[in-house]
């Protein structure tokens, strides 16, 4: 019969790096020049929803981004779907009488329906969370973010408020409705292959991206690096200095990158690989000056590179600008770090705080810093927990 359908929905939280991902030595399998380690924010204020669907009545597998119909003609979601597709088992469910088999995968086509609930393409690692939701069976979090979005110079931010969080569950996604049996780490490969970032959001926590040796992309995953609960005291404050979608794609970006920065090759040889061993260290032993040291630094390397790159990249602007300048005289001022500051391809701010108090002291030097509108009533833009304002 071609009546029935079969659904699933997955909730994927997006990722930010701090050691970031930029190049790929294979763009087709989406391998990188260097490993990266991110952290995984919670999936209830910054994620993506993703239904899929199946059945017999689909003549063609299509996907809807934001209820608008997007081309799945693109090489990433073809590997993505040929990936899973190639590993789905037998599913029956007895109750309504479906019953498919690994061969019948083949022939039936999907609906992807997926929402981000924050800016895509604004720098914040939308895809990362997307693609994710494509591979992903379970996430296990440990950072619990309330948001709360307010006016400032025309613009807005999302302020971020993190504390440990777990969720036991399953998400469902089209790794569960197909049946597969891959573990996270097996599945963050398929992931990888939509995303390069995006394979970092199969785990809660910090996750380490292991770039891998193999040509075939085999070794290239994600694992995990600490327990759930290992540093719940970090507050994660994201400033969405602006939601316009970026210039340069990071795919393009990568790709002029690494073929014309030689500060890529002598980052990607010399530079990660030792800051890799120094953070692992780091998030090991909660040492928050090294961990804001080096998270500074990788995301100050990685716009120079973008600045060495032919014609230059700026994702940055002004108003990032003054953000750095404005922690790094606190950080001087303190004696040692107090907030850490990363910017991906964008000029949002992802701003760590060592503390809840030290980040109830950043809202408020934000909100003194970079006021919003006088007609903004900061209460109507709170989504979330409001409470820290109050600290
Ligand atoms: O996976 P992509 O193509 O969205 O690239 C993301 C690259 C950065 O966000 C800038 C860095 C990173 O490691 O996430």
């Amino acid at each position: 019969s071609k009546k029935w359908v079969l659904m699933a929905t997955a909730q994927t939280p997006t990722n930010i790096a701090v050691i970031k991902y930029w190049g790929k030595r294979d763009e087709t399998l989406i391998l990188p020049v260097n490993d990266s380690i991110s952290v995984t924010l919670d999936p209830s204020h910054l994620c993506t929803t993703t239904t899929v669907a199946v059945s017999p009545g689909f003549e063609q597998d299509r996907m809807w981004l934001n209820g608008k119909e997007i081309s799945l003609s693109g090489g990433r979601f073809q590997s993505c779907l040929r990936e899973i597709r190639s590993r789905a088992c037998d599913v029956e469910d007895k109750e309504k009488g479906i019953k498919i088999e690994e061969k019948d995968w083949e022939k039936l086509h999907v609906h992807i329906a997926s929402y981000n609930n924050f800016p895509t393409a604004a720098g914040l690692a939308s895809s990362a969370a997307g693609f994710a939701c494509l591979g992903n069976v379970q996430v296990y979090l440990f950072f619990s973010l309330s948001f709360i979005i307010f006016v400032f110079w025309g613009c807005y931010a999302y302020i971020l408020k993190v504390h440990w969080w777990k969720i036991d569950d399953d998400f469902f996604s089209l790794a569960k409705l197909m049946n597969l049996k891959e573990n996270p780490s097996q599945l963050s490969a398929i992931a990888r292959q939509g995303s390069g970032s995006a394979c970092r959001s199969l785990f809660g926590g910090f996750v380490k991206w292991i770039m891998g040796k193999d040509e075939n992309g085999s070794d290239s995953l994600a694992v995990q690096l600490v327990e759930e609960e290992h540093w719940n005291e970090l507050v994660i404050i994201i400033a969405v200095v602006s939601a316009r979608q970026k210039e340069t794609s990071s795919t393009s970006g990568m790709r002029e990158s690494v073929e014309t920065s030689l500060l890529l090759q002598h980052r990607a040889k010399e530079i990660v690989p030792k800051r890799i061993v120094k953070m692992e260290e780091a998030i090991k032993n909660r040492d928050f000056s090294s961990f804001a040291q080096l998270t500074c630094a990788d995301s100050n390397q990685f716009h120079a590179v973008c600045l060495d790159t032919s014609p230059p990249i700026f994702y940055m602007n002004d108003t990032s600008h003054r953000i750095i300048s404005y922690v790094e005289k606190w950080n001087c001022s303190e004696g040692s770090p107090q907030v850490a500051y990363t910017f991906d391809a964008g000029p949002n701010a992802v701003l760590i705080a060592r503390d809840r108090q030290v980040a109830a002291q950043l809202l408020r030097r934000l909100l003194f810093f970079f006021p919003p509108n006088s007609d903004t009533d900061l209460n109507s833009y709170v989504l979330g927990d409001k409470s820290i304002l109050h600290d």
